[in-house]
């Protein structure tokens, strides 16, 4: 079946503000909104302006939202439960927040491995817990040909007092994908808790956290066409397990205890909505049957359609002398990458380029896109970092051959 672009595009009232919109292509740092999103957030911020736990209507619709929030969240990630989704403001304020309760495992001396691949939402967080309880911090590095994590560069640095693997799934920067679930099983089988990032990977791709293997897994709903909201999956048993860093008058119950504060109830409402335009979009590609069935096809659907645009955006950057891509640009490895591709160029710089796009209408990012490890590990200057083209499911081969046409001007 045909992908549905033009429906899919009339959903999101940004694509039709002009006419001539902009291309969104800096989708690694968020994407665009469906109407049905904005639709849920000003209806409850109408209707459900209130705190949850009152006797009135309001709160309890402000309930209800709270959870069919949790329950879409369980669904996307493949959760058993609303009790293992922890939601609040973004990724990296959840995992700072967690990090405090998990480190209450941890003892003077024991050892945690972040990566060089991460984004700092899953590194500066870990850094600081290691510097508060003595811990030592061992550094992953992801290899430079395969762009992945491999399993023998964990192996090696895994010892007795390993406690901790923060891993991503996929790259900010470069765009690979980590077989997170090889990684995790070495990791777990030496004892280590396993500590996901999937921001950049459930845009993309749908998580199965019943197979993954892995302990805890983060998204940022603002990143798959929600809004700014963060999320964690936590496996039920340690959620228990762990003691709460928590203010006294929140509740003990799963998943509030890591809740902290009032919700961010209009949020949730648009967060919910987000999970439902997912599944129609499972529904008008031809699934049925629950909302999971309905999302696995609405993923399936996007991948063949962005692992186009991808491969018609690697193709054409190939073809502009001077360019480098940072990452992998095998067609026949495209499962291994999510459509995030990044390029330097021999002459011009990174800030150069994404002006003169910004100028043609083209909007992607440049810098180190706070892939800090990812530059370093890779010899790129800081201040200059990559251009960064990010393609989401809403978008054209003509934004595509656009952007082209403007990075081959930029660079003459
Ligand atoms: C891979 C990755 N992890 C974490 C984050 C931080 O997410 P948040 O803004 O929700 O804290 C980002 C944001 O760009 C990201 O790309």
């Amino acid at each position: 079946m045909q992908f549905p672009l033009d429906d899919v595009r009339s959903r999101f009232p940004a694509l039709s503000l002009s006419a001539n919109p902009p291309a969104y292509l800096d989708n690694p740092a968020g994407t665009l909104v469906p109407q049905s999103v904005i639709d849920a957030v000003g209806t409850a911020m109408a209707t459900a302006s209130s705190n949850l736990g009152g006797f009135f209507t309001a709160s309890h619709r402000a309930e209800d939202i709270w959870g069919r929030a949790h329950d879409a969240v369980a669904d996307l990630v493949g959760a058993k439960s609303r009790r293992e989704i922890i939601i609040g403001p973004n990724m990296t304020t959840l995992t700072l927040h967690l990090s405090r309760s998990i480190g209450r495992l941890f003892r003077p001396g024991d050892e945690i491995i972040v990566t060089r691949m991460d984004h700092e939402g899953d590194v500066s967080p870990w850094l600081l817990l290691a510097e508060d309880l003595k811990l030592d911090v061992k550094w992953l590095p992801f290899n430079r040909e395969s762009w992945r994590i491999e399993p023998e560069d964990l192996r090696q640095l895994l010892s007795p007092r390993t406690r901790l693997l923060a891993l991503n799934y996929a790259s900010n920067l470069t765009g690979s994908i980590n077989d997170v679930e090889a990684l995790a099983a070495i990791a777990k089988a030496a004892g280590a808790l396993v500590y996901v990032d999937a921001v950049q990977l459930v845009p993309h791709r749908l998580p199965d956290v019943a197979r993954l293997g892995c302990d805890f897994l983060a998204c940022s709903s603002y990143k798959f066409f929600g809004p700014h909201l963060g999320m964690v999956w936590g496996r039920e048993e340690l959620l228990t397990e762990l003691t709460p860093y928590k203010c006294r008058c929140a509740s003990d119950a799963l998943p509030e205890r890591f809740e902290t504060g009032t919700p961010q109830v209009e949020l949730l409402a648009g967060l919910a909505a987000t999970v439902d335009y997912l599944a129609w979009l499972g529904e008008v590609t031809g699934h049925s049957g629950t909302r999971r069935a309905k999302l696995k096809g609405a993923y399936g659907a996007f991948d063949i359609h962005e692992t186009q645009l991808t491969q018609r955006l690697i193709a054409g950057l190939k073809r502009i002398a001077g360019v480098t891509i940072h990452g992998i640009t095998n067609p026949n490895r495209s499962a291994e990458r999510v459509p995030t591709v990044s390029f330097t160029h021999d002459k011009a710089t990174t800030h150069k380029i994404a002006q003169s796009l910004a100028a043609a209408g083209i909007y992607v990012w440049s810098g180190h896109n706070y892939a800090y490890e990812v530059v370093r590990h890779l010899g790129i200057n800081e201040k200059e970092g990559v251009v960064r083209v990010g393609i989401a499911h809403y978008n054209s081969e003509a934004e595509v051959e656009r952007c082209l046409t403007a990075i081959a001007a930029s660079v003459d």
